[in-house]
């Protein structure tokens, strides 16, 4: 085989044995059981071509998890996410975790602090609360990583 044809079939055998999902990021959620609202968040990720895993867990699991992941109480919500490496912590737009995925900056992750009415799996009619998406970094500080309503 000559080399250009080598380096040829070396290029369509590693094409085709590239994973199915390569262009979904996986996105791991832990959620309490009862809760609607993080399977309304899921959806939307999922809409926006998420490769979501939900994991059912106690509250008290889910605080400690917040806990051990460095969220404070004060940028905390219902679910807590994990992303390439990223914490996603409540109701953050897909298009806010996609933009983080795509710049990579050296943080914690994203958060959307409480539960705003409006945000992604929070909508009540055309009601919209004005929010912020916070860019979370592990030393506990934040910064306005993105504005919605
Ligand atoms: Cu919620
Ligand atoms: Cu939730």
């Amino acid at each position: 085989m000559k080399r250009r044809e080598f380096l040829a079939a070396l290029a369509a055998t590693s094409v085709i044995s590239l994973p199915a999902h390569a262009s979904a990021p996986r996105v791991v959620v832990a959620k309490s059981p009862s809760c609607g609202c993080c399977t309304a968040w899921i959806r939307h990720m999922q809409e926006a071509g998420f490769d979501v895993e939900a994991k059912d867990v106690t509250q008290e699991a889910l605080y400690g998890l917040k806990a051990s992941l460095g969220i404070r109480q004060d940028h905390a919500s219902c679910h807590t996410a994990l992303v390439e490496g990223y914490v996603i912590e409540g109701h953050v737009p897909a298009s806010d975790v996609k933009r983080l995925l795509a710049e990579r900056p050296s943080a914690l992750g994203l958060a959307v602090p409480g539960m705003p009415i409006g945000s992604p799996g929070m909508e009540m009619g055309d009601q919209k609360e004005p929010y912020e998406t916070l860019l979370v970094f592990t030393s506990g500080k934040a910064e306005v990583f993105a504005r919605h309503n």
